[in-house]
């Protein structure tokens, strides 16, 4: 039997988390949100937590944990589930020994029977985010199969009621869907071997007021999360929410003496959604991003798939590529169509050779003309995949990810590579490493463009390894995950990467929840954020330029369609947002980023403060009931500070007219925080495609 148990407690800036940790027992969590005063009475806290034995349980009450495991009658799905000579193994992991800093907690379990020992590994980071990871060994002397090792087994406080989970599809990513935390629970599991459109690696969970815990798991294979209530029998209503990476069958065998490590899970409780986000773009940019402090202006590109499509040539593109830079644009990024025999898209993935056809001389010509027109030059590449009609997989057939037996099909016209094989790495590793040094390549987008069957985590780590790889070889490149649009976003990915691509869909309208969804974790400055042409290819909707405009300034902001077939007035509007968005960014891409309530579900609003400055946008996508929309408030400002307030022009032309002192706010108002974040300002919001931007200063 255990020992009473010790109370170690970590402190972040406003989040105290403690733990009971019973020697040759469980590690509890006893407390997880409000950072408590110094000097708390841990056991004090432990024993108002705890409950007695009711009738219906074993006669000693089982203990979750924070690794459950089938055993002591328990009902909840087991966080570890092992097999050994084919068989599952019963465990009784017991904690051995911790250790404790003032921001993180290592446990050491043991079963000296079953021979494995598990450490579990929490740290709060920046933005008080919890990080947690896991690592098994094999102690024994015939190899483990893992079949399941959750990252985190987080037992739910019981004030956190309802949960928003998402759901999507390609061109229209995340969804939320809010409602109670039911009996029965959630469990949602991805099989296309990387998390996919719907977020189903990302969960909210509500408790009292606006009081909001964010839950993620960092791995861009397929996961496992199951929200499981009163797990411990313990019929107090208590949730356990498990984040795993989901692995195949066999696939994760550990040798005698070996270790795994399950990829790391993240968790965040905050008092208000925004000061959630804010805690994970903190996070993301202080603790995930590659070198995040190094990065200079985020620089608007022009991408050419909206553009051009497949239609390219040297000429096409220099003269898209300098009207591009008429335009104030940064980056040039040649998109898909630009290698091997790919003047679709069904052929040539994996030939990865500037094609002659189209490009006679070579990328270099193209490259030059980028340059001097002041840009530099991005690459899309698709480097996991392999068309049936291309001369890599006439050399290589065996190459690709296959149930052996099977017809291998297809999806977009491609299959996979097999990333777990060394040989198919190195090829990609020569193919890739030898377009950046052979030509000035800023940026690539890296593109993944199906769902894998089979998959499984070697597919995963075979990526990581490749970028991983590159990305030692060239630091200085910038790269983009894109998986037709958001189907790989994750913190596993962002980690090696500079942006994500959050949707194919580049529709304003689409975007304004798309990207709101997004920045519930994600930071503006990794959102790629595009004006896309008008009618959207997707969506078929005709937008405004100043609508398309101002949206997009609200991300990474690019452009994704053809100037020269927008008229004199949409370029020179066009050309003027991304001016406002170059004297802005370092706000947008820095700052703390804050949802804007209106009572007008229409009526979208951010606005991002940074310093004595700030940021706001406010877009109305429907036709408003009423003839004057409600104010804008603000929010994040400072109550006693006074600010000059600005409408930044161009002005929606529908719009412009119902501005009542238009001087007044060419020139600026001075109002005080209190006034701006309770009256608010009047904004004509009552027209489809009307968008505001609101420019904020502090006065000294
Ligand atoms: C995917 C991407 C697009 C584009 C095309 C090119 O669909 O999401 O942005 O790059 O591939 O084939």
């Amino acid at each position: 039997m255990s020992d009473t148990p010790a109370h170690v407690r970590l402190d972040g800036h406003a989040l105290t988390l403690v733990f009971a940790c019973a020697r040759d027992g469980a590690a509890r969590l006893i407390h997880a949100g409000a950072k408590l005063p110094a000097g708390e009475d841990l056991a004090a806290l432990d024993t108002a937590g705890a409950r007695g034995r009711h009738e219906n349980q074993p006669d000693v009450p089982p203990v979750a944990g924070l690794l459950p495991e089938a055993k002591h009658g328990l009902m909840t799905s087991p966080a570890l589930v092992l097999r050994r000579d084919g068989a599952r193994l019963t465990t009784d992991l017991r904690l051995a020994r911790w250790e404790a800093t003032h921001e993180a907690l290592t446990l050491t379990l043991r079963d000296e029977a079953a021979q494995i020992e598990a450490v579990l590994h929490w740290q709060i980071g920046a933005g008080d985010v919890v990080r947690c990871h896991t690592v098994l060994t094999n102690h024994g002397t015939a190899p483990l199969e893992i079949e399941q090792l959750a990252s985190l087994a987080l037992p739910v406080p019981a004030r956190f009621t309802e949960c928003t989970s998402y759901a999507g599809r390609w061109a229209s990513e995340l969804h939320e869907h809010r409602r109670t935390i039911a009996p029965d629970g959630l469990h949602r599991e991805s099989r296309g071997g990387k998390p996919g459109f719907d977020g189903g690696n990302w969960l909210l969970l509500h408790g009292p007021g606006q009081e909001v815990l964010g839950a993620h798991l960092a791995w861009s294979g397929d996961f496992i999360t199951r929200l499981e209530c009163d797990s411990a029998g313990a019929g107090d209503g208590t949730a356990l929410l498990q984040l795993a990476a989901s692995w195949q069958p066999g696939e994760i065998m550990l040798a005698p003496g070996a270790s795994r490590a399950a990829p790391p899970a993240l968790f965040a409780i905050a008092d208000h959604r925004s000061v959630l986000a804010q805690a994970f773009h903190a996070h993301l940019r202080d603790d995930v991003l590659p070198a995040r402090k190094d990065w200079g202006p985020r620089k608007v590109h022009l991408n050419s798939w909206e553009a051009l499509g497949f239609d390219l040539s040297e000429d096409k593109l220099i003269a898209l590529a300098e009207d591009a830079a008429r335009l104030g644009i940064e980056r040039f990024v040649l998109d898909d169509g630009w290698f091997g025999g790919r003047r679709n898209d069904q052929t040539s993935l994996g030939d990865w050779f500037v094609s002659p056809d189209v490009f006679p001389n070579g990328l270099a010509p193209l490259i030059a003309r980028v340059q001097a027109f002041g840009m530099d030059f991005g690459l899309w590449v698709e480097p996991e995949m392999v068309s049936p009609d291309s001369d890599l997989y006439r050399q290589h057939p065996d190459w690709c990810l296959r149930a052996p037996g099977q017809e291998r099909r297809t999806m977009r016209g491609q299959l996979a590579l097999d990333m777990a094989r060394t040989e198919v790495r190195t090829y990609l590793f020569e193919r890739l490493d030898a377009l950046l040094r052979d030509h000035a390549i800023a940026y690539l987008k890296w593109d993944h463009n199906r769902t894998l069957f089979p998959a499984g985590a070697g597919q995963t780590e075979g990526f990581y390894a490749l970028l991983d790889a590159l990305r030692a070889a060239h630091p200085q490149v910038e790269i983009e995950s894109c998986s037709s649009g958001g189907g790989r976003i994750d913190y596993g990915v962002l980690s090696r990467v500079h942006r994500v691509w959050p949707s194919d869909n580049n529709d304003a309208i689409e975007r304004l929840r798309i990207i709101p969804a997004w920045s519930q974790f994600l930071p503006l400055e990794v959102l790629g954020s595009h004006v896309g042409p008008s009618p959207n290819p997707i969506t078929g909707r005709r937008l405004a330029m100043d609508f398309r405009a101002k949206v997009a300034m609200f991300g990474h902001m690019g452009v994704e369609a053809d100037p020269a077939r927008m008229t004199d007035k949409e370029r020179a509007t066009l050309a003027a947002h991304i001016a406002l968005y170059k004297q802005w960014r370092g706000v947008l891409h820095s700052g703390a980023l804050w949802r804007l309530d209106h009572p007008d579900a229409g009526v979208t609003g951010m606005m991002v403060t940074h310093g004595d400055t700030a940021l706001a946008l406010a877009a109305q996508t429907g036709f408003s009931p009423v003839f004057d929309a409600a104010p804008v408030r603000l929010v994040g400002l400072d109550p006693q500070a006074r600010y000059r307030v600005t409408l930044p022009e161009p002005w929606p032309a529908r719009a412009r007219h119902y501005l009542a002192h238009p001087d007044a706010w060419r020139d600026g108002l001075t109002l005080s925080g209190t006034a701006l974040m309770t009256q608010g300002v009047a904004l004509p919001l009552t027209h489809p495609e009307t968008a505001w931007i609101i420019a904020l200063e502090k006065i000294a």
